[in-house]
């Protein structure tokens, strides 16, 4: 995990993006990610026995969600990495967690991004995402909230 994310920052420096740039520092990026890893579950999409795409399955965070929001049947998703671009990897995961999500009555998918990052919005937007608004906490650079309505996303699909 800690590699992933130290090759996506490297990755994202030539994106013409300040994603992962500035504030925390490689030790504490890895710490956090060490918390993340105690506290909730990680799930992976595999290839050829390999561990291609992962993401974790975190409670929303009350800094950027409203009581109504945290309060509603979702699943919510972070540390969303792939270790080769370009295969699809993440959407077969996505597309997993968010079939595993409607399976459990889940009504949502949400997670937080970038806040600056418009071509990883354009991605989430592509996957049947939807901007709900993008918030300035100080500190939280990943402000930028989304969400799928999975109930609608299904009916949809009939
Ligand atoms: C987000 C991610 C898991 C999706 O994986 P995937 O479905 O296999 O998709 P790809 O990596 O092939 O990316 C698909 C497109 O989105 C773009 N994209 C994805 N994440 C991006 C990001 N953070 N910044 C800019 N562009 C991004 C890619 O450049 C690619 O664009 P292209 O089709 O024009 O080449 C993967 O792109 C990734 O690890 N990104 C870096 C880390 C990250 O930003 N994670 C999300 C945190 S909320």
């Amino acid at each position: 995990m800690h590699r992933v994310r130290d090759d996506a920052g490297e990755w994202l420096a030539t994106k013409g993006t300040d994603q992962y740039r500035g504030g925390l520092d490689v030790a504490q990026v890895h710490a956090n990610i060490d918390r993340d890893f105690d506290a909730h579950e990680f799930v992976g999409w595999q290839v050829g026995g390999q561990v291609v795409a992962m993401l974790a399955i975190i409670a929303p965070e009350a800094d950027f969600w409203t009581p109504e929001e945290l309060a509603e049947a979702q699943t919510y998703i972070s540390r969303f990495f792939v270790t080769e671009h370009g295969r699809g990897y993440g959407t077969a995961l996505l597309g997993a967690v968010e079939g595993r999500a409607r399976q459990e009555g889940m009504r949502w998918l949400r997670l937080n991004c970038w806040s600056t990052n418009t071509r990883l919005h354009g991605y989430y937007r592509a996957h049947g995402y939807m901007h709900v608004r993008t918030c300035d906490v100080p500190g939280r650079p990943s402000g930028a909230l989304f969400e799928k309505d999975l109930s609608a996303f299904s009916l949809e699909r009939r």
